[in-house]
């Protein structure tokens, strides 16, 4: 194989989210989130643990930012904890989250490097759960008027803002599935709660971008190839339901300001779509400067057949009598196929179906069992392997023409993967979490050459 040299000024990163690796869940002012109470139930994380210590973070960003220089790290996508800036969901900020974030931003920008944001990474302040949530129109206000006061606070040293972490996993795993917080399993509600997160970002980014035009807005989505297992028409019909759900619910607005009417009779038996109000599309549908996606599969699918069958994802709503068809291919400790090619076509189908900005990888990555061995060295191959495939896929998508601008591996360091708690893996530091030590992996030294050579090496 050829090394593959990426366009000049291809940016490099990781990233993480704040309820995965600050900790401090009780300090500095910070208030509750749904990811606190949520993971506080019974029976709601894999291995009975929440994020109230996590990575510790909060306590050792200084250390995190020296690893990120040593791995070459060029820009850091992180997020702001809502609850840590404004700790019921409302009002003027709190000093001492301010002055966490001041503090890391002064870091990274000393070290040289860049810091990306995200508003909202699922930790939404448990007030306005309790006000209603997603689901509730007002909480869509409330996220502009937070994004707007963070932002003027910040922006000085933040070029890159994106609004939402995959909304389709807070509305739909939260909301309609219940895996993630507040864990509810109201399709209805999910349903109104991806229209107001949408409704939100509409909102900030209108609201940010009068403040500073001359920065960049955007908004992270997680998107899926979808293909039908077969060519039958049943099938066919499944292939764009999930494909509705999953990625044109979200892109449809966002770039095309309106929703994709297929969509809209998709899930008419659980929504009358009366949420939507007049100009809420065309406010959803403001011009963005960046698209961010998050790849980690594809869906295979088929109709189901029977009550036999396996069920369908709670989560796709309007696809309920569809199910997912496993290929056959590697699996990583997630239990998620590795895919490269899935990475390849998803940034296709989005640069070719819509008029769309740049393009940013904001995560891509791969959890797998990892120890340290008796040399004290964490050997990964696999996540090497898994991340030289990807990034010769994102290579090849440029070659044919995609405008993607950059590639930031999901994640830093090991964190608290939500629902399953610390059982999976996913950094390209490892992290022990009886000490808090971090031990770079063998895939965070091989990342560091790709990052500062601006190369994949032949292997
Ligand atoms: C994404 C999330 C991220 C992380 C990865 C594995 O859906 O955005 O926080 O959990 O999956």
């Amino acid at each position: 194989m050829n090394a593959l040299v990426f366009p000049e000024g291809f940016a490099w990163g990781t990233a993480t989210a704040s309820y995965q690796i600050e900790g401090a869940a009780g300090e500095g002012g910070r208030g509750v989130s749904i990811w606190d109470t949520f993971a506080d139930r019974p029976g709601t994380i894999a291995d009975g643990s929440t994020g109230a210590v996590a990575d510790d973070h909060y306590h050792r960003y200084a250390e995190d930012v020296e690893l990120m220089a040593a791995l070459g790290v060029g820009t850091y996508r992180f997020s702001f904890a809502w609850p840590r800036l404004q700790s019921g969901g409302a009002g003027g900020l709190n000093p001492a989250g301010v002055d966490f974030y001041d503090r890391l931003l002064d870091r990274l920008l000393d070290r040289g490097i860049k810091p990306w944001v995200t508003l909202y990474h699922w930790d939404l302040p448990q007030a306005l759960e309790d006000a209603g949530g997603w689901p509730h129109r007002d909480t869509a206000h409330r996220f502009a008027d937070y994004a707007t006061a963070v932002h003027a606070r910040f922006a000085d040293r933040i070029p890159d803002w994106t609004t939402l972490n995959e909304p389709w996993c807070s509305a739909f795993r939260g909301y309609a599935g219940g895996q993630h917080a507040p864990g509810r399993r109201e399709p209805a509600a999910a349903m109104a709660a991806a229209h107001h997160l949408m409704l939100g970002h509409g909102l900030a980014v209108r609201a940010m971008r009068a403040a500073r035009p001359d920065l960049r807005y955007g908004v992270t989505l997680n998107l899926y190839p979808v293909d039908a297992a077969t060519p039958a028409a049943a099938d066919v019909d499944a292939a764009r339901r999930v494909d509705g759900i999953c990625n044109r619910l979200f892109l449809d607005p966002i770039l095309r300001g309106a929703y994709p009417p297929d969509v809209r009779d998709d899930v008419a038996a659980v929504t009358d779509w009366s949420f939507v109000r007049d100009g809420d599309e065309q406010t959803i549908g403001a011009p963005l400067d960046v698209l961010g996606v998050n790849y980690y599969a594809r869906h295979v699918v088929r109709a189901r057949q029977s009550d036999d069958d396996p069920p369908a994802d709670t989560g796709w709503v309007g696809a309920q009598r569809v199910v997912k068809v496993p290929t056959g291919r590697p699996t990583t400790h997630m239990g998620w196929e590795i895919d490269p090619d899935g990475l390849f076509d998803i940034l296709r189908y989005v640069s070719e179906r819509y008029d769309c900005p740049p393009i940013y990888i904001t995560e891509n990555g791969a959890a797998f069992d990892d120890r340290a061995g008796p040399d004290g060295h964490v050997h990964d191959p696999e996540r090497i392997d898994y991340l030289d495939r990807h990034f010769r896929a994102a290579h090849r998508a440029i070659e044919a023409g995609v405008d993607l601008r950059g590639y930031f591996v999901w994640t830093l360091m090991d964190n608290f993967e939500w629902a399953f708690g610390y059982r999976k893996r996913f950094g390209l530091v490892h992290v022990d979490y009886a000490t808090q030590r971090r031990t770079v992996k063998d895939s965070g030294h091989w990342f560091a050459r790709v990052a500062t050579s601006n190369t994949v090496e032949p292997r």
